[in-house]
């Protein structure tokens, strides 16, 4: 995981803004075209799965609205929550408007267009993102027009968590992050097993990261190899999912760099976050 570039191009100027205003805060999106040189991995030690053992994966496409005439290119990872609805990080859309994206929906590939692809037709991004604390709240909801065919197969919805999970259950995290720096991508679709890290825990290991605005709050939760390292989640898996038992319970956030062994990867709670969730969901 490393710095949050919601860089697009051109702008040279704006980011080097980005790059000295975030610190070392550090979404996992995908940066776009720019090559800038910041270390980025794909999902860390991870395993080559198939999208049949992770159907509520999508793929989230995006454009720079100054470049229309570029291909739509992975930005983040997302979960399907029904046929219309899909929860990705806010730090993922935030800035951007629906026309810029296309969502990739039973494809095991990063730059296939095999699969469902549809459109965004809103993105209902948490108004507390970033409140209280940095990459707080970091969730998004975007309506998908038209709805995607879920067969339940490659295509399925996933379940939103209604507890947090218990420090030390095994989770899964998938997507498509892209290797070590100036590496080539994996366009295969990796998963890796992580436990859960309480939040106290979490927070003693992040204490002297960045400044006092990086905490572990309640609306997020970590998972890691603590002392080991080797397995996280990176740059560009961000908005994808964090499973436990076929359940939705956390949404790639941020973290210092990738798979440290003295800093778990940090996630949206899901749990706590399922009133928001819920209140904004459109009706169905
Ligand atoms: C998939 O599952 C949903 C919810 O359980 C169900 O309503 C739908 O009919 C199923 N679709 C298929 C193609 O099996």
């Amino acid at each position: 995981m490393s710095p949050s570039w919601l860089v697009y191009l051109s702008a040279c100027l704006i980011c080097c803004l980005v790059a000295t205003t975030t610190v070392r805060g550090l979404p996992l999106q995908e940066d776009q075209d720019a090559k800038i040189d910041i270390p980025d991995g794909r999902i860390v030690g991870g395993y080559v799965t198939d999208i049949a053992q992770c159907p509520y994966q999508i793929s989230l496409r995006y454009k720079g609205i100054t470049t229309p005439q570029n291909a739509y290119s992975h930005r983040c990872g997302g979960s399907i929550i029904s046929s219309n609805e899909v929860l990705t990080a806010a730090h993922c859309v935030i800035g951007t408007v629906p026309s810029q994206y296309k969502v990739v929906a039973g494809s095991n590939y990063r730059t296939g267009s095999d699969g469902v692809i549809t459109s965004v037709k809103e993105i209902i991004m948490h108004e507390g993102y970033f409140s209280g604390a940095a990459y707080n709240n970091d969730v998004a909801l975007l309506i998908l027009d038209p709805p995607l065919p879920l067969n339940n197969f490659t295509i399925k919805a996933i379940q939103l968590a209604s507890e947090p999970p218990l420090p030390g259950a095994i989770s899964k995290i998938s997507g498509w992050g892209t290797t070590s720096s100036g590496g080539t991508a994996s366009d295969v679709l990796l998963a890796v097993d992580v436990p859960i890290v309480s939040n106290e825990v979490c927070n003693q290991d992040y204490e002297d990261f960045g400044d006092e605005t990086y905490q572990i709050t309640k609306e997020m939760l970590c998972a890691g190899k603590r002392g080991v390292g080797g397995a996280d989640a990176c740059q560009g898996d961000s908005g994808g999912p964090l499973v436990v038992r076929d359940q939705l319970y956390g949404v790639v956030s941020w973290g210092n760099r990738c798979a440290l062994a003295d800093y778990p990867g940090v996630y949206a709670n899901v749990a706590e976050l399922r009133s928001w969730i819920d209140v904004n969901r459109p009706a169905l």
